[in-house]
């Protein structure tokens, strides 16, 4: 570690050489030319689905490249398996973390390492080591900590430093910052830094432009599988940057002028959630949507936010109040309240959103079954709702070679597409949106964001849940606040910062301080005293964020979910549907799944 010296920033790293990897019916990289040089970090930047992590895949021996070649610290190297990457000193830290939670930091980072086996480890040795690394890379780790204890920082620190304990010397991060909230990035940053300066090399992977501006030393830009410039970051613009990403104009959430009507649409009272054993999920959440408004939440995730859009949608039990317009729909089902005018884009499209081996059309009835087209009397209208399919395809701009193909099929964003087309389908008064430009390309997010602002004006409510804090700004017309199941503040989002929802999320900061920085405190912050609640001391908030902390990944398949273990579509069920019935598992809460459901 601090022996190694600090190879020259002008030696080259990891060289790549007209990389080509195809995928039945993709090339995810083509002709790939990459030089990282040793010491810097090397920002590799692209829209979902561009090839930033097949690439990385591939140098960290995952994957085979089809054609190219790859040298390490001027040598060829060719891997077959992530071992091979390993003893050349190339680590990766992957967008879930791997951790187990039952274990200490120490048994977490030790574990696997050494070929005797868990049994002959010499502990005391170990630990040595752990703080060897923690403390001249400056990552605060405690060797016996229990990592369920950790947040989601300290977690991923963690997962650098189990690397860094395998001897890395370049270091792969993908979309390390996608968990992390504005404050955890910059500790992050500062990180890399420290890692830089002793000479890590560093990979590090985004499509968030201001990020890769801040933190790297050359920036790559890949674009449909190839590289199509690599650039100094004094050099270029965000604006400069999004332009090479997509090849043309920058969207934007902003919304312009407001479009809030009188007239009540959605009205939550006292809506609480509990746990099995009685502990709640969401407490006592009250909230009011009037037409043409959009009410954002923000909070981390883990916090309340799915439990508040199942609730209202009927999917779980909870007590308290819904009402849409005139109309109490506390006692009704799913079906129903869908039928009342309600659509939903659900948070984890894959399991909640749609059946992937069903061919689209099928997927268009999927919630609306008892709905028009989709019916006619009791009757499933095939005609009417393949016709309706074609029309969400045309308007919505899915990329497909037809409504036949199934839903897996399509990349995320064009399946995110078809979900957003079903759900406006029927003119619903609500949408209940959670996080749905999640994993989505930049031309998809910008198409997704249109369709919202459209709605909006011609009156729909929106209750928008976001980790994306630049989009819940710039769509919303209210924000709240939600932690530990809580409201605890609301956001003018005129005028909030990032960092100030940031700060508010974790519950950082007084209620009375967060005021003067454009988060006030709501009767329910003041009273419960959030400044003293921290994200990271949030089990449920760790939880969450880092899916898949389980030694076993959370492939319980079908069923798995039993709110949500609803049969076929065209059957009369509680409305929304969908398992994993591909079996995409540890994958399906990955926004950047898009193309990684096919093994
Ligand atoms: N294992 C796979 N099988 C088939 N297609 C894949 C696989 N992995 C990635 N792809 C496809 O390759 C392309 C690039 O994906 P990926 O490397 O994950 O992009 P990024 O990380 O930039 O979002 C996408 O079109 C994706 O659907
Ligand atoms: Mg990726």
């Amino acid at each position: 570690m601090t022996s190694a010296p600090a190879p020259a920033r002008d030696t080259i790293a990891v060289q790549l050489r007209g990389i080509t990897k195809r995928f039945p019916g993709v090339v995810a990289n083509r002709d790939i030319d990459i030089a990282v040089r040793a010491g810097t970090v090397h920002a590799i930047v692209g829209e979902n689905g561009a090839g930033k992590s097949t690439l990385m895949k591939i140098l960290y021996g995952m994957q085979k490249p089809d054609e190219g070649s790859i040298e390490v610290d001027g040598r060829p190297v060719s891997f077959s398996s992530p071992a091979d990457a390993i003893s050349a000193g190339i680590g990766m830290v992957h967008q879930h973390f791997m951790l187990a939670d039952n274990l200490t930091v120490l048994e977490n980072v030790v574990l696997g390492a050494e070929p005797g086996g868990f049994g002959r480890l010499d502990f005391g040795e170990a630990r040595r080591r752990i703080m060897e690394i923690s403390d001249s890379y400056g990552l605060g780790v405690t060797p016996d900590r229990l990592v369920e204890e950790l947040g989601v920082g300290d977690r991923q620190r963690v997962e650098i430093l189990k690397v860094l304990y395998r001897g890395a010397r370049i270091l792969i991060l993908d979309e390390p910052t996608a968990v992390l909230v504005p404050q955890e990035v910059d500790e992050l940053f500062g990180n890399l830094q420290e890692l830089k300066s002793e000479g890590i090399t560093i990979l590090f992977i985004s499509h968030k432009l201001d990020e890769v501006l801040a933190v790297a030393d050359e920036i790559t830009v890949v674009r449909r599988g190839t590289t199509v410039a690599t650039v100094l970051p004094a050099d270029v613009t965000a604006r400069r940057l999004a332009e090479l990403m997509v090849g043309g104009e920058l969207p934007s959430p902003e919304t312009r002028e407001s479009t809030v009507r009188p007239e009540v649409v959605l009205e939550v009272r006292g809506l609480t959630v509990r746990a099995e054993e009685g502990r709640p999920l969401l407490d006592d959440v009250s909230l009011t949507i009037h037409a043409g408004e959009v009410v954002g939440v923000a909070g981390v995730e883990g916090n309340g936010q799915a439990e508040l859009v199942d609730a209202i949608m009927g999917l779980r039990p909870a007590t308290g109040t819904v009402r849409l317009g005139d109309r109490d729909l506390t006692e009704l089902d799913t079906r129903r309240r869908r039928e009342a005018g309600i659509g939903f884009i659900p948070e984890d499209r894959q399991r909640q959103g749609l059946l992937l081996e069903a061919p689209l059309w099928e997927n268009r009835i999927l919630g609306h079954q008892s709905q028009r087209p989709n019916v006619t009397g009791p009757w499933i209208d095939r005609a009417g709702a393949r016709a309706d399919t074609e029309r969400i395809v045309r308007e919505y701009d899915v990329r497909t070679p037809g409504i036949d193909v199934a839903a897996s099929a399509l990349s995320g964003g064009n399946q995110q597409k078809l979900i957003v087309g079903r759900e406006m389908s029927g003119d619903p008064v609500l949408l209940l949106a959670a996080h749905p430009t999640r994993g989505v390309d930049v031309g998809a997010q910008a198409q997704i964001w249109d369709a919202l602002r459209d709605a909006r004006a011609e009156g729909l409510a929106v209750l928008l849940i976001s980790a994306d804090l630049d989009e819940l700004i710039g769509l919303s017309d209210s924000i709240e606040v939600i932690l530990r199941g809580r409201i605890v503040g609301s956001a003018d989002p005129r005028t909030v910062t990032p960092e100030e929802l940031g700060s508010a999320m974790t519950g950082a900061g007084e209620a009375g301080e967060r005021t003067e920085h454009g988060v006030a405190g709501g009767p329910a912050g003041g009273r419960h005293g959030a400044g003293t609640v921290a994200a990271a001391d949030s089990e449920e908030a760790g939880r969450h964020l880092a899916p898949g902390p389980d030694p076993v990944p959370p492939d319980s398949g079908p069923g798995a979910d039993p709110d949500l273990d609803v049969p076929l579509p065209g059957t009369a069920g509680p409305g929304l549907t969908g398992t994993g019935t591909t079996g995409t598992g540890d994958l399906a809460n990955d926004p950047d799944a898009g193309g990684e459901e096919r093994p």
